[in-house]
């Protein structure tokens, strides 16, 4: 914060690390703008593995000598056990994450310590450290959707036969069970993870040894800081690695896509919960209450999620915009690539977690849905359909035999299966008795039997099918 204590400090002189052509230290506001330690602070384990990765092969290739590789790579890894127990130290005239880490080096090994930076700039550094970082991101969000996944298909294993309205337009349309709308979610986070997975195999490869922009003349060898850090192998251009943040871009895209799910489900259980609805109940641990309305019972957490949907999405827009008029390479706009990655990544981890937690413990109200269901004519498709089947009439015209019902049974204030026979046989007399089979939705359902249909038997199988491949995704 400007005017805080570390103004003294930023102004006392020049930088340390790279102020030797500087005769003063920068304005206040200007260590300010420029420290990213506040938040890239986050970084550290991922910066630790990065120079111990460097070092090591400076040693190797002789380009230090292994002496100073050792105690340095030994002090790296002091470092790493202060920064576990005690926090990383944040002091903005060290800048960032990187110099903060390599000031800590200097204070235990003295100059040998500046060797380290040897054949490596920051701007291959940083490039290194976030996609690391969103690495490690996407394996904790991959879990986190199996995780989900496998509590929507639990549930729709649970409700393959449970019939509820299924909707277009928001108008009651058709019977559906409640498990193929549940595995419906189950299909957009299937997709969720793939798109994640593409992310991470795309971004998984080394820019370390890219240096400032040129590459190096140094003899490194960028394949084994590659493979030392799991990438599948060196990036191939150096101006391209330093300037790339594709990977962190298409972390956000693939987030916000998730996240617009989750948003989805979020605002069914929200809609599902309402009075007029009564098709779910919040467990207690699931909702709040409200100090005014004592018989409030709101569906908080959904609506956050839903809320959190739309913050996600900004800052995958936020990030796009920052990077759009940036000429090759490295500019400094691009420290701002890390507090959207983080944002967006704290938020999605949250929603992942609020939704597995409210979904395993929602209670579903089977009687409600079933009413609803029955409402609205749901069944009309099926008196037409059976028109096709068993009497041979075409589907138009069949389409129109069955609205003239429908408008029998809204004069006469029933639903199409209550209606009788001669009514409906008045209305055209190719209709016999056999119709009434077809009317109630648990038949509708169970009709729908073609592939991706909602018959109870195929979504229990298809339930079944996901929580067996779930573990594989
Ligand atoms: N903190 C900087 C960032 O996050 C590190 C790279 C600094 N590079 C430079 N040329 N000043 O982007």
């Amino acid at each position: 914060m400007a005017g805080s204590g570390e103004k003294d400090d930023a102004q006392a002189g020049a930088n340390a690390l790279w102020g030797g052509r500087f005769e003063g230290g920068p304005a206040a506001v200007m260590a300010e703008i420029n420290a990213s330690i506040p938040f890239d602070k986050r970084l550290w384990r991922q910066d630790i593995r990065g120079s111990l990765a460097h070092v090591q092969m400076l040693g190797a290739r002789g380009i230090i000598d292994q002496t100073a590789a050792g105690r340095i790579a030994e002090g790296l890894r002091q470092i790493e056990g202060d920064y576990d127990a005690n926090g990383v130290p944040v002091d903005i005239a060290l800048e960032d994450i990187h110099m903060t880490v390599e000031t800590a080096l200097a204070g235990r090994l003295g100059p040998d310590a500046g060797r380290l930076h040897t054949a490596r700039s920051r701007n291959d550094q940083v490039a290194t450290d976030v996609r690391l970082w969103v690495r490690d991101a996407i394996d904790g969000h991959l879990a986190a959707i199996r995780a989900l996944a496998g509590v929507l298909a639990r549930r729709a294993e649970e409700h393959h036969a449970t019939v509820m309205p299924g909707f277009t337009h928001l108008q009651v349309a058709q019977p559906v069970t409640l498990g193929h709308h549940l595995m419906a979610y189950v299909e957009m986070l299937k997709r969720d993870f793939g798109r994640f997975r593409d992310a991470r195999a795309r971004l998984n490869q080394c820019p370390l040894g890219s240096a400032a922009l040129a590459g190096t003349g140094f003899p490194v060898d960028r394949a084994a800081t590659a493979q030392a850090l799991g990438f599948d192998g060196p990036t191939d251009n150096s101006l391209d690695s330093v300037s790339d943040r594709d990977f962190a871009i298409e972390y956000l895209t693939s987030a916000t896509q998730c996240a617009l799910h989750l948003s989805r489900l979020a605002e069914e259980v929200i809609l599902w919960a309402s009075q007029p609805f009564g098709w779910v109940k919040l467990p207690d641990q699931w909702s709040t209450g409200s100090s005014i309305m004592p018989q409030k019972r709101n569906p908080d957490a959904a609506e956050l999620v839903r809320g959190h949907s739309g913050r996600i999405l900004g800052l995958m827009t936020g990030l796009m915009v920052t990077m759009k008029g940036l000429p090759l390479a490295y500019s400094k706009d691009m420290q701002d690539d890390k507090e959207p990655v983080f944002e967006a990544h704290d938020l999605l981890e949250l929603s992942l977690a609020a939704m597995a937690g409210m979904m395993e413990t929602l209670g579903f109200v089977p009687g409600r849905m079933r009413a609803s269901a029955a409402s609205g004519y749901s069944t009309a498709t099926d008196l037409a359909d059976w028109l096709v089947r068993e009497a041979s009439v075409p589907f138009r015209e069949a389409h129109h035999i069955t609205g003239r019902a429908v408008k029998a049974a809204e004069d006469a204030g029933t639903g199409l299966d209550a209606l009788p026979l001669e009514t409906l046989q008045a209305i055209d007399p190719r209709i016999d008795a056999r119709v009434h089979s077809v009317l109630s939705v648990e038949a509708s359902v169970s009709s729908r039997t073609s592939h991706g249909g909602t018959a109870p038997a195929n979504v229990l199988a298809a339930a079944r099918k996901a929580l067996a491949e779930i573990p594989q995704w």
